[in-house]
């Protein structure tokens, strides 16, 4: 018997309106949701079964290894390519035996919000650790994006911002695409006292680029 790709599916950052067609096809097609609970509630209409992970790998690979003969689906926040466990899944069983479905990612919102092409952005992870590279990696970017979450990220963004100096301009992009969406400029002091929620991208623009 044929064995069904295990659908990797990219939920955005949040809101419904976010959601792809392609992703919403793929989840009408499983046969078992696997996700954190506030992706699973974005789909009340599926009658899937539901398994809740936490952004752990193991356990999406276990709940995929317990239903490989159905039609699985793993649901991710953003984009599957951006610090997702779709990357853990996906070395576990192979690429060939995975159909990763793009989602619109947090830091594509975040820039939008901003009206800045991402073109030349760096993208860091302060997700669940805050980075181990030093600071003078970052020094000749012109655009840095912080996926925030961890207790220390707002301190180690703003150890960065000291670190890089007066000519950046600093954002914090909270809660994307959510009813409690909020975009603001911050100060180094701002971004220390780390005053946002852990869904949030925090953005450094050199400020040439603005
Ligand atoms: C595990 S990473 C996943 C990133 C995701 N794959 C993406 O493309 O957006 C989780 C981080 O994404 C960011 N994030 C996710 N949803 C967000 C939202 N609605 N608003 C702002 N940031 C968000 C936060 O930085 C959070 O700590």
């Amino acid at each position: 018997m044929a064995v069904n790709k295990i659908a990797i599916v990219g939920c955005g950052p949040g809101a419904l309106a976010c959601v792809t067609g392609e992703a919403r096809d793929a989840i009408a097609r499983a046969d078992v949701l696997v996700g954190t609970e506030h992706l699973l509630k974005l789909f009340p209409e599926s009658h899937a079964a539901r398994i809740v992970v936490h952004g752990s790998v193991d356990a999406a690979v276990r709940a995929v290894i317990a239903h490989r003969d159905a039609a699985v689906a793993v649901l991710v926040t953003g984009d599957p390519g951006i610090a997702s466990i779709a990357r853990g899944v996906v070395a576990h069983f192979g690429p060939e035996s995975c159909r990763l479905i793009p989602g619109i990612s947090s830091i594509q919102v975040a820039f939008a919000r901003l009206g800045l092409d991402w073109m030349d952005a760096r993208i860091v992870s302060a997700h669940n650790a805050t980075p181990s590279f030093d600071y003078s990696d970052l020094a000749r970017e012109s655009k840095i994006a912080v996926l925030s979450g961890s207790a220390n990220a707002g301190a180690w963004a703003a150890g960065l911002a000291d670190y890089l100096g007066t000519r950046w301009r600093l954002y914090v992009a909270q809660d994307l695409t959510l009813e409690s969406e909020c975009v603001r400029e911050v100060s180094v002091t701002d971004l220390r006292d780390g005053g946002f929620s852990a869904r949030s991208v925090l953005i450094l623009v050199r400020s040439e680029q603005k």
